[in-house]
């Protein structure tokens, strides 16, 4: 039997040390949780894209009465990306939520991670991955890949 080990490293700021640039991403983020519309679950996402050029792209969750429809806001900045800002590179992108509990931090559902990846390896160039936590931390990911280990991509097909 062989042993494959994936190891991912996060970087866990306190608000204030963040790089300003990171700062700047997720201020925006928390802009676009005004945009969120979560009646049903109540629970208000909001995410920003930073491209290359300094650009930002927003987006917040859009819920569904027909509740499999809603789409989250990371995939609907990426969709927003891919009409505003199609043609640069996406930097990072800083995720949060308006509900905080403590010692938790809001990760991306498996979808988005999936979404995220494809973003990532279309343009040959790592997404950083900013995710607001509560008690004024921030964890700092390198790359859309470290969300996802193995994953399934067009290498698979
Ligand atoms: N949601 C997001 O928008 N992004 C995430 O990373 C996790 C979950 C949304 C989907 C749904 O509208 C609500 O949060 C509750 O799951």
């Amino acid at each position: 039997m062989n042993h494959l080990e994936i190891q991912t490293v996060v970087r866990i700021y306190a608000e204030k040390e963040l790089p300003e640039e990171d700062r700047q991403t997720l201020l925006q983020a928390r802009q676009a949780l005004s945009l969120a519309y979560a009646p049903y679950s109540r629970f208000q996402v909001g995410a920003a894209i930073r491209m290359s050029d300094g650009q930002i792209v927003r987006g917040s969750n859009q819920e569904n009465a027909a509740f499999p429809l809603g789409i989250c806001a990371e995939r609907i900045a990426l969709a927003a990306r891919s009409v505003l800002a199609p043609n640069g590179t996406i930097i990072s992108i800083a995720i949060t939520s308006a509900e905080k509990h403590p010692q938790k931090v809001i990760s991306p559902c498996g979808m988005c991670r999936q979404a995220l990846l494809e973003a990532e390896l279309r343009q040959n160039h790592p997404i950083r991955i900013v995710l607001d936590g509560s008690d004024q931390t921030v964890y700092v990911l390198n790359s859309a890949a470290d969300l996802l280990p193995l994953p399934f991509s067009s290498g698979n097909l």
